[in-house]
């Protein structure tokens, strides 16, 4: 293979998995038979936890293969990339340790967990655009001016080599596996993997995930190639690619089976399953692809491995996609009523809520600008309650002592 190959091969996985592995982590691969049970599914179902990968995520492993194929010359000259987050902690983590000069050219928006951690690994971070494209576009331009080598975050038959080793290591350890489900981006994952299980088995589906606010690979389908984009919406901003790539556009529309959306609201109750359920801390693409098949149980028709990506997730928004999550399930519910504005009336209502076994949050009592009679008031409830079923048992005895109340 040759910095200038447009294809990859099986073969080339094992070579890249060679030169990689002894700075890379072998991830587990952990069957979760609470999944199984979560989805009423007849067949093995495992995680592999890329998350515990160095630098949070398998953007190392690609980054790596490719940053071992640079000349001499290269790597005296330094590089320069554009990412979002993961790709640009892979190439500063792999620069730092080989003695290569990196410059990182970061969306605006990065979280702030992705920059700190990028700057640590003594990469210089230049914060540009609204977007990836707008820091590549970026990128491009420092690379010409001072003639450093660009590592693309998945364009590039060395990276997508680096990232198909995950399907080596899966298959080495799970040879019944029939599907494979990931969170695509720029689709240097999946072309990867893909490549590799297709080549060693044909019958294995893959799967991609995508975010339904930055959908990239049905409109390019249906288009017959890459299109771009105008917006990109999602928690899961490491799949917030406006446009795929040349090269892994046309190795996924090959091989994946089926691509499946997930909003924000379906991550973020992904993400707390794996935290709740497995003790597993991921950050929104983990979350997407646990998400998706909470959405349609039906995908797995068979031994099935869910790559869990990353996890380098932002405190602050961890908190933000708990409450999203809680909120999704059903476990903190809000509500609203219009009662008398007579003393004692609340307390009545707290009362049954208290019987019901449901906690307050927040209660306010709005008296001068809701739309009720001079008599009335309009209170609002947020409790924190076990589901679906409990919030009907709480609509039900407050129905019973004549509170009709109105879920928002
Ligand atoms: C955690 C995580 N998952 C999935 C992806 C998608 O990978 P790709 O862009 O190769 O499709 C990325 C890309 O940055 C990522 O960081």
């Amino acid at each position: 293979m040759s910095a200038t190959s447009t294809s990859v091969t099986a073969n080339d996985i094992e070579e890249a998995y060679q030169k990689i592995q002894s700075s890379v982590r072998k991830t587990p691969l952990l069957r979760s038979e609470n999944f199984e049970r979560r989805i009423g599914a007849k067949f093995p179902i495992y995680f592999k936890v890329e998350s515990l990968q160095y630098t949070g995520s398998f953007k190392s492993r690609g980054a790596l293969n490719k940053l071992l194929s640079l000349s001499e010359a290269s790597k005296k000259k330094g590089v320069i990339t554009a990412s979002a987050g993961n790709h640009a902690q892979g190439v500063a983590y792999h620069s730092q340790r080989l003695g290569i000069d990196a410059k990182i050219v970061m969306p605006l928006a990065t979280p702030l967990i992705k920059i700190k951690s990028t700057k640590q690994w003594g990469a210089e971070v230049i914060l540009f655009g609204e977007s990836y494209q707008e820091a590549h576009e970026r990128a491009l331009e420092i690379q010409k001016s001072e003639g450093r080598e660009y590592i693309h975050a998945f364009d590039d038959a060395f990276i997508i080599a680096g990232q198909g080793t995950i399907a080596k290591e899966v298959y080495d350890e799970c040879k019944e596996i029939e599907l494979f489900i990931a969170p695509m981006g720029g689709g240097g994952l999946l072309a990867g993997c893909g490549t590799y299980f297709k080549e060693k088995n044909s019958k294995i589906k893959m799967v991609a995930v995508q975010a339904d606010g930055c959908s990239n690979f049905l409109p390019s389908l249906k288009a017959g190639k890459p299109v771009t984009l105008t917006t990109s919406n999602t928690i899961a901003e490491g799949i917030a690619v406006k446009r795929m790539g040349d090269m892994t556009f046309e190795i996924c529309r090959k091989w994946i089976t089926e691509t499946v959306l997930v909003s924000d609201e379906e991550t973020a109750v992904g993400l707390l399953w794996l935290l709740e359920n497995e003790r597993l801390f991921v950050e929104g693409c983990g979350g997407a692809a646990v998400a998706a098949v909470l959405k349609k149980p039906e995908l797995i028709t068979g031994p099935t491995v869910i790559l869990l990506s990353g996890g380098n997730l932002d405190v602050n928004l961890l908190a933000r996609i708990i409450e999203r999550g809680l909120a999704q399930a059903g476990r903190l519910a809000r509500f609203e009523l219009t009662i008398p504005d007579a003393p004692g009336t609340l307390y009545k209502i707290l009362g049954t809520i208290a019987e019901e076994r449901a906690s307050i949050i927040h209660v306010s009592h709005e008296r001068i600008f809701g739309k009720t009679t001079l008599r009335e008031v309009q209170a609002r409830f947020i409790l924190e309650t076990h589901g679906l079923d409990h919030n009907e048992r709480v609509k039900a005895a407050l129905k019973k002592q004549g509170w009709e109340i109105r879920f928002l």
